[in-house]
């Protein structure tokens, strides 16, 4: 098998004497052991209770003693630099909340064609003031459609397209080198179906058919299927795929050739934690847990977010905490709001920052949010959900983003729409119309993506620009009055959006291509197993020639550029911006303008009110909304002045947006 365990085969073994047979065992590197000893001690409490609650019936200590043997070899294999690092980060605060941390995601073939040409570029994000970069899937993925990498053939083997693990390792150094961070996926819930172990699957071998779901016979699917949803309605309809060499239905969730792996097994369990370690050891420093609220499966239920999927997560990070404890976990749970914090439970005994569980999390309710706020000019809802959040444990952060490589999912709490005034189903068939341009007058250029017949759901695609109106206003005459002003308001779209990606809270994405304001490319129509995912369109290839008009003055990518960076730039000195910054909603009066107040941990520090305006005029809010302390001409950190205040009212340009500072 490719990337199976090595391990000496199970035998009756006692957790605490393999653990004291490996402690007399001590290798050369003294110092190094006695700190996975330490940690070990530190952490087999939570290991042990995880895993005989997820797998005590399928003989308990044994895995165990498998497990401890697992970390003791994964850390053996670590290299020194990044040992050293995670002594260094031991000592320090969580990197990942560093003051002004900013991230970016990116696809390597699409931004410099390989791990090579990457770090050449490297300049670009250092430029714009990124600090943490996300590359897109590059290990070896399923021949042909591979869903944008995300069918891992093989999980510790880069993509030979992309260069091998010792460039990815160099790469990671260099990033260190320069106090920035890699991110990588663990595409955990699915393996691609021509995978080694699908594959030994498909020829017959037991132990890797219960590496997946599968089944002989249509009954238990059917049952599962009555409760559960579908994720690619349009092109991979149902849960269950019938596959003929096996003569049975395998679970596939996602496209027919992601086989969901069956977490239930404890020997997935084993395999697919040698593969996070070994992504640790080549230097990733943040692991995107891919799917995470689908890693266990009931019948009877949707298979999302069970209890044990977060008892998965849990086992992860403790092992990890052992081997690799400067490796954060980055939960994507692209569901309900109430949901998406669950990953993200501290968990951790009172008063100990210790996050057991993700300390990462897109924050996928803000991004619909502020979608739905600009299509409709409103900010109830938004300030309302926001508003009501609770703050996040202690040692978590949201990343917060206005676009990412997938569909924008519009998903929002029912209650609070209709307190916002709108019926939920309706609210939701305006939002599609509008971002595929289908309801009249609307600035968008994007698409349904997965249209349910069904269901009457879909999500949308399009980059962020289009969805802003620039593809529009590009198309349309710009020398004419109304063109000018449609190409103005498209621009100001995208700069409202990222300055309050950058301000309202967690940790600012850049998705790659936006900082050029990158509109959407219609080439995935004509590429082969890519033209039934309209996901395509808004994954921009980085035009080199768009980027060298960040000097032209005037240009549409000097303007977007400048903003983005200017907004990562300046929040790295703003206290009240900081990851343990609280914020409040205030209520400015107007529908249309949001208005936040962040208020550093410090009391000596300034706070600083973010004012946005979603709509394309002219509006002012009372000076009094602000509350004391801003005086009677509060300082825009984002204009670089005074804001312009006119008969007790603070003016906010059509879609401005303002860094209002205490006095
Ligand atoms: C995640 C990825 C998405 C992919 C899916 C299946 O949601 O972000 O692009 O299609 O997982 O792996």
């Amino acid at each position: 098998m490719m990337t199976s365990l090595t391990l000496r085969p199970a035998g009756r073994e006692d957790p605490r004497a393999t653990l004291a047979a490996s402690a007399r065992s001590l290798g050369g590197d003294r110092a190094g052991e006695a700190a996975f000893f330490s940690r070990l001690g530190w952490r087999f409490g939570s290991i042990s209770a995880l895993a005989l609650s997820l797998y005590g019936e399928s003989g308990g200590s044994e895995l165990l003693a498998r497990l401890v043997r697992l970390l003791h070899e994964d850390h053996a294999a670590r290299p020194p630099e990044l040992k050293a690092i995670d002594a260094a980060r031991e000592g320090s605060g969580p990197w990942y909340l560093k003051p002004g941390l900013a991230a970016y995601m990116v696809y390597l073939d699409r931004f410099a064609g390989d791990l090579a040409g990457f770090r050449q570029r490297l300049p670009w994000l250092e430029e714009l003031g990124i600090d943490m970069v996300h590359l897109m899937p590059f290990f070896r993925s399923h021949e042909g459609n591979s869903d944008g990498g995300y069918a891992v053939r093989d999980y510790l083997g880069v993509d030979p397209r992309y260069g091998d693990a010792a460039g990815l390792s160099c790469l990671a150094q260099e990033l260190h080198g320069k106090g920035m961070h890699l991110a990588a996926d663990l595409v955990l819930n699915h393996s691609s179906d021509d995978h080694a172990w699908a594959m030994a699957a498909k020829a017959g071998d037991e132990k890797y058919r219960n590496y997946y779901y599968i089944f002989p016979d249509r009954e238990l699917p059917d049952r599962y299927e009555a409760a559960m949803p579908e994720v690619f309605p349009e092109t991979a309809p149902g849960n269950f795929t019938y596959i003929r060499e096996l003569g049975a239905w395998a679970m596939t969730v996602f496209h027919d050739f992601q086989w969901d792996l069956n977490w239930s097994n404890p020997e997935v369990f084993l395999d697919m934690l040698h593969v996070l370690l070994g992504m640790a050891n080549m230097g990733i420093d943040l692991i995107r847990l891919d799917a995470v609220p689908y890693l266990w499966k009931r019948a009877g239920t949707s298979c999302q977010n069970l209890e044990e999927a977060h008892l998965i997560v849990r086992l992860l990070k403790a092992c990890a905490d052992v081997v690799a404890p400067g490796v954060a976990f980055l939960a994507e749970a692209i569901v309900q709001p109430r949901e998406i914090v669950r990953y993200l439970d501290a968990g951790g005994i009172a008063g100990e920052a210790r996050v057991e569980e993700c300390q990462l999390a897109y924050h996928a309710s803000l991004m619909a949010l502020l979608w739905e706020a600009l299509a409709t000019r409103k900010t109830a809802l938004l300030a309302s959900t926001f508003g009501g959040e609770t703050r996040l444990p202690p040692g978590t952060a949201w990343l917060s983003y206005a676009r990412c490589h997938d569909d924008i999912g519009l998903g929002y709490d029912d209650a609070k729409i209709r307190e916002a005034g709108y019926a939920p189903g309706p609210h939701k068939r305006f939002l599609l119309d509008f971002y595929s341009g289908r309801y009249p007058g609307s600035f968008a250029t994007g698409r349904l993506f997965m249209e349910n017949p069904a269901t009457g759901d879909a999500r949308i695609s399009g980059s962020c620009a289009s969805l802003c109106g620039l593809e529009a206003a590009l198309s349309g005459d710009g020398a004419t009055p109304e063109g000018a002003r449609a190409l103005e308001l498209a621009l100001r779209r995208i700069e409202l959006l990222y300055g309050l990606v950058s301000s309202l809270v967690g940790i600012p994405m850049v998705f790659s291509g936006d900082e050029l304001a990158a509109v959407n490319d219609y080439s995935f129509e004509g590429e082969e197993g890519r033209s039934d995912d309209n996901r395509w369109m808004h994954r921009a290839r980085l035009d080199w020639d768009a980027a060298a008009r960040i000097s032209e003055k005037g240009s549409v990518e000097a303007r977007i550029y400048g903003a983005i960076r200017g907004y990562l730039g300046k929040r790295r000195t703003i206290a009240a911006f900081a990851q343990d910054a609280a914020f409040r909603v205030l209520a400015s009066g107007s529908e249309n303008v949001l208005l936040v107040l962040r208020s550093p941990k410090a009391e000596m520090e300034r706070r600083v009110a973010v004012a946005a305006n979603f709509a394309p005029e002219e509006r002012a809010f009372p000076l009094e909304a602000l509350g004391p302390g801003f005086g009677p001409l509060p300082y825009d950190l984002l204009a670089g002045r005074q804001a312009t205040v006119l008969g007790g009212g603070v003016v906010l340009g059509a879609y401005g947006i303002a860094w209002l500072s205490e006095a």
